[in-house]
This record gives structure tokens, sequence and C-alpha cells, in this order.
């Protein structure tokens, strides 16, 4: 269901240890990847092609929500890349999250493009302050994550991000039975990782074909039940 309606539906004030979560990027994307027949292997991702203003709304309404849940002294990490990294530290800040880092996905390979080719995404990462700091994980991960990029023609989502990606920011953010968060779950890595890691995971999906995929991907049922 939309993150928005699901997290005032399912999550209380100040109940989630941790969100990592990997929003559309409002570029009208649907992956690189083509058919044999030369169709778009798929649909475009969903509020992936609002206007700028409606991108600003949206954006804001599920940053208070992520904002609302968090625990005091907790971390949220949020994909973004460079178009839309300004909108976002600034939202960010604004619903009142303090940046602590912008942590870089380094893909090891190039993507699309002429001069210049892409090879990076950024993660802004940020705490919801609390008087109280908490340390968790440990001090030996850098700000640059070089993990390669999942190729075109095994991705199950025109944005798919890496397990090792996920795996460090669960770790160093949380602990065994504490509650991880993603508001736009896609194929489902965070589920997969968090589960696999004994943390406790509730996330939202609005497609249901991309719902399905994370369910079946962490071995659940329809009902995401085990
Ligand atoms: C950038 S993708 C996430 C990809 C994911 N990280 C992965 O590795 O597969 C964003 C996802 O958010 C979903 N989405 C878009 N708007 C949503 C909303 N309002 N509530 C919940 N999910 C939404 C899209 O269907 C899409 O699967």
């Amino acid at each position: 269901m939309d993150c928005v309606l699901g997290s005032k539906l399912y999550l209380g004030d100040e109940s989630v240890d941790l969100i990592i979560t990997d929003p559309p990027y409002n570029l009208g994307f649907a992956g690189t990847n083509m058919t044999k027949d030369k169709k778009p292997r798929f649909n475009i991702i969903a509020n992936d092609k609002l206007s700028i203003r409606d991108y600003r709304r949206f954006t804001l309404e599920w940053l208070r929500e992520a904002f609302r849940v968090l625990k005091p002294g907790r971390h949220i990490y949020v994909f973004i890349d460079w178009r839309q990294y300004p909108l976002l530290f600034r939202l960010m800040e604004y619903v009142g999250f303090s940046i602590k880092n912008c942590i870089v996905w380094d893909k090891k390979n190039f993507g699309m493009g002429w001069q210049y080719r892409y090879q990076h995404e950024f993660v802004i990462f940020a705490v919801k302050r609390a008087k109280k700091v908490r340390r968790v994980g440990s001090r030996s991960t850098s700000d640059i994550l070089r993990v390669p990029r999942i190729s075109g023609n095994k991705t199950i989502h025109p944005t798919e991000k890496p397990n090792d990606v996920i795996l460090p920011m669960i770790i160093n953010s949380s602990e065994e039975q504490e509650l991880v968060v993603d508001f736009f779950v896609g194929s489902g890595p965070v589920p997969e990782i968090s589960l696999s890691n004994n943390r406790e995971f509730i996330g939202f999906e609005i497609d249901s074909n991309y719902y399905t995929t994370a369910l079946d991907r962490c071995g659940k049922n329809q009902e995401g039940k085990v």
C-alpha cells in the first residue's frame, strides 16, 4: 500500500529503530534493459514522473511520517541521485533530521551516458537527534561503498539495490530484534537483509507485482507472514 497511509495505520510514534529507504527519484525511470523485441522490461516506477511541485509534496509527506515514527537517536538512510540530492537534503533538515554524511555507492563499473558515465548514487545518512548518543556497529566502514551493480539481465526491479549495499547499514545502525522499516520496498533487499540478520521488518510497496516479488524473496506468503 501507499507508504504514508501504511505508516499512519501501522506505525506508532517513535516506534522504529532504523529506516533504510530508496524512494522514486522522479526520473520517469523504467530501467535501461530491453526485452528481445526492444520493449522496456519494466513499467515506469510509481510516483517517478511527478511535476516538481507534486514530487516536493510527495517527498515532504513521507519524510514527515519517517520523522514521526523513528525513535530519537536512531538513523535513517535515503538513497538518491545527484539530481534530487539538494531537494532531499533540504527537506530532511526541514522535517527535523540532522544530516550526518553523504555515503557514495560506487557501482565499480559505469552505466549509461557519454562523457562521465554514471557509476555512483548517493545515500543521505541522518539521525533523529537525541540527548544520548547510541553507538552500534564498528568504525571500519568508510563512506564509500564499493559494490558492483546487479547486471541488467539479472535485475528483478529497474532500480534494484544489491544486498551488500544494504548490509553495512543494518549492521552499523541496528541490533538484533530491532525494527527496520522501508517506505519503498521495491524488490525487497531491505527486508531480506533485515530478516536474515534477525531484525524485525515492516515495509510498504504500492506496486502489487513488486510486493509479491519482495514476499517471495523473503519466503513469506501473501499476508507477509512466514
Ligand atoms: C526506487 S524503487 C525501490 C527499489 C528497491 N530499493 C529495490 O532494490 O528493489 C521505489 C519503489 O517505491 C514504490 N513506490 C512508489 N510510490 C510509493 C508509495 N507511495 N508507497 C509505497 N511504495 C511506493 C515503487 O513501486 C518502487 O518499487
